[in-house]
C-alpha cells in the first residue's frame, strides 16, 4: 500500500505531457476481439485500468504486451467467452467484451459490474441493446449470458446517453446481418475513435461524433494498427492543477478541441489560455472567481473533471454551484475536501461550495479515481503537508502522476504505508 505525501505551497510551471486516453484503451482493446489476429495500439497508457483489461483479454485466450507506449495485441488464439467476477467488479469497463464476443462467436458471460464507491451504475441499456439485435440474454448467479447467432441490424434509441452502451452496440453491430441506427448515441471523443478504429478494421459507419449513428454490418472484420487519443481527463487534471497552483503551465500533446467546455469555463474564471494544435498554455490568475458548473454528456462538462472543479472553487473568492447531471451520488471527495478546511455542502445532486482563504494540510483517504485527484490538487495548494491515503485508485488512472506533478515543480513523494 502506498499514500501520496504532499507538501503544498509550490506553484506550478513548466511543460507536462499527456498520456493516451485510458477510457478510449479500454474500449479499442475489446474491440479487438472481433477479428482474429494481431493489432499495435500505439499512444496505450501504462495503467492499472489497462492491465486490469488486458489480464480479461489474456483469460479469454489473448496475448497483450505493452512496450513503451506500443501495445500488442494477439487475438488469434481466443477460445473463452466468460468474464469472471474477480476481474469485472476491479472495473466496470470490462461489460466492453460483451458486445465483441457475442458478435464474433455468438456466445458471451460477463459477470454484472454490481454499484461502485459512488452509487449505482446500471447497464440495463448494455442488455437492452444486444436484446434489440436479436441475443438471448438471461441472468443467472450475478453473470450476464448473451447467446445469438448471427446478430441483426436494428434501431436503438438509448432514453440515457451513454458512452459504454453505445461502443458496446457499435461493436457488436459492425459485424451483424443489416444497419443498425443509434439514437442518443454518445458524442464523446473515445466514442469517436473506437468508431476509427472499427472503420479501420472494415466496419461501415457513419454519424460519428454526432447523437445518431449508422451502422451498416459487415462479414468480417481484420485486424489494423492505431494511434489512441489523448487522455482530455488528465489534460484536464494538469489544467485545474495549474490555474490552482500557477504559474504558467504548458499542458502538450493533448487535444484541446476535446476540452473545449473545461476551457471555457476556466477562462470565465480569469485563466488565460493560449492553445496551439496539440497543447494548451494557461497563465493562472492571482485569485479565482466562483464559477458554477453543470456537467452533462460531450460536449458538456465531463462528470470525469467535477471532483477538480470542486477542488478549485474550494478556493475561489465566492460561492459557486457544481451540479452533476451524470452521476447524482459522485461526491465522495467533499467530506474529505471538508478536512481540508473546504466550505462545501453536498444537497442531492449538488455542491455549494463557499471558497475559502486557506487550506490546510491533513491525512485524507481517496474514494475514488476522480476524487483522488481532487484530493491531490487540493493538497498542492493546502498549507503544510497533506497525506493522501489510497493512492491504486489514483494508479487506476494518471500515469506516473508524482513524476509528472514533480516536473512541474510539486513537493509530492509515494511512500509506502500500512494506513488503509
Ligand atoms: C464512461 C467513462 C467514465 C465517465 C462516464 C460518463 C469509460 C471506461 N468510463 O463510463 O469515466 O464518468 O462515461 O461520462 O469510458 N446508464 C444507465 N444504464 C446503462 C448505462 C449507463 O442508466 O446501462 C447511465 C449511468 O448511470 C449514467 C449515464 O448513463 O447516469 C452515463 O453513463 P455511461 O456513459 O454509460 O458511463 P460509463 O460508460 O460507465
Amino acid at each position: 500500500m502506498y499514500k501520496f505525501v504532499i507538501k503544498g505551497g509550490n506553484k506550478l510551471s513548466g511543460k507536462v505531457e499527456v498520456s493516451g486516453a485510458k477510457n478510449a484503451s479500454l474500449a479499442l482493446m475489446p474491440a479487438a476481439l472481433l477479428a482474429p489476429g494481431t493489432y499495435k495500439i500505439d499512444n496505450t497508457p501504462d495503467l492499472v485500468d489497462v492491465s486490469t483489461m488486458s489480464k480479461l483479454m489474456e483469460t479469454l485466450g489473448a496475448k497483450v504486451s505493452l512496450s513503451g507506449k506500443l501495445q500488442t495485441i494477439d487475438t488469434a488464439a481466443v477460445n473463452n467467452y466468460e468474464a469472471p467476477y474477480e476481474l469485472v467488479k476491479k472495473m466496470r469497463a470490462s461489460i466492453y467484451v460483451l458486445g465483441p464476443l457475442l458478435a464474433r462467436y455468438g456466445y458471451a458471460k460477463v459477470s454484472m459490474p454490481g454499484g461502485c464507491a459512488w452509487g449505482p451504475r446500471p447497464v440495463n441499456l448494455h442488455i437492452e441493446g444486444m436484446e434489440k439485435l436479436g441475443a438471448e440474454i438471461t441472468l443467472d448467479s450475478g453473470y450476464i449470458i448473451a447467446r445469438s447467432k448471427r446478430l441483426t441490424g436494428a434501431r436503438i434509441n438509448f432514453d440515457v446517453s451513454s458512452v459504454g452502451a453505445t461502443g458496446n452496440v457499435m461493436m457488436a453491430a459492425s459485424l451483424a446481418k443489416g444497419t443498425t441506427v443509434i439514437s442518443n448515441a454518445a458524442m464523446e471523443p473515445e466514442i469517436v475513435a473506437l468508431g476509427e478504429f472499427l472503420m479501420k478494421m472494415g466496419a461501415k459507419m457513419s454519424g460519428l461524433g454526432t447523437s445518431t449513428l449508422t451502422i451498416e454490418g459487415v462479414e468480417d472484420l481484420t485486424p489494423c494498427d492505431f494511434r489512441n487519443i489523448p487522455d482530455r481527463i488528465e489534460a484536464g487534471t494538469f489544467l485545474v492543477g495549474g490555474a490552482m497552483a500557477g504559474g504558467s503551465v504548458e499542458v502538450t500533446s493533448c487535444e484541446p478541441k476535446h476540452l473545449s467546455a473545461l476551457l471555457s469555463k476556466l477562462e470565465e474564471a480569469g485563466v488565460k489560455i493560449v492553445a496551439s494544435a496539440d497543447s494548451i498554455r494557461i497563465d493562472s490568475p492571482d485569485a479565482i472567481p466562483p464559477v458554477d458548473v453543470s456537467t452533462s454528456p460531450y460536449p458538456g462538462f465531463p462528470t470525469d473533471m467535477q471532483a477538480q472543479w470542486i477542488a478549485l472553487m474550494a478556493r475561489s473568492t465566492g460561492s459557486s454551484v457544481i451540479t452533476d447531471t451524470i452521476y447524482f451520488d459522485r461526491f465522495k471527495h467533499v467530506p474529505e475536501l471538508v478536512r481540508l478546511g473546504a466550505d462545501i455542502e453536498v444537497r442531492e445532486n449538488l455542491a455549494i461550495v463557499k471558497g475559502v482563504k486557506l487550506l490546510k494540510g491533513a491525512k485524507v483517504m481517496s474514494t475514488d479515481l476522480r476524487a483522488s485527484a481532487s484530493l491531490i490538487l487540493a493538497g498542492l495548494v493546502a498549507e503544510g503537508t497533506t497525506e493522501v491515503l489510497r493512492v491504486y485508485h489514483m494508479d487506476r488512472g494518471y500515469e506516473h502522476i508524482e513524476r509528472k506533478l514533480r516536473g512541474l515543480g510539486a513537493d509530492i513523494e509515494r511512500v509506502q504505508s500500512d494506513e488503509f
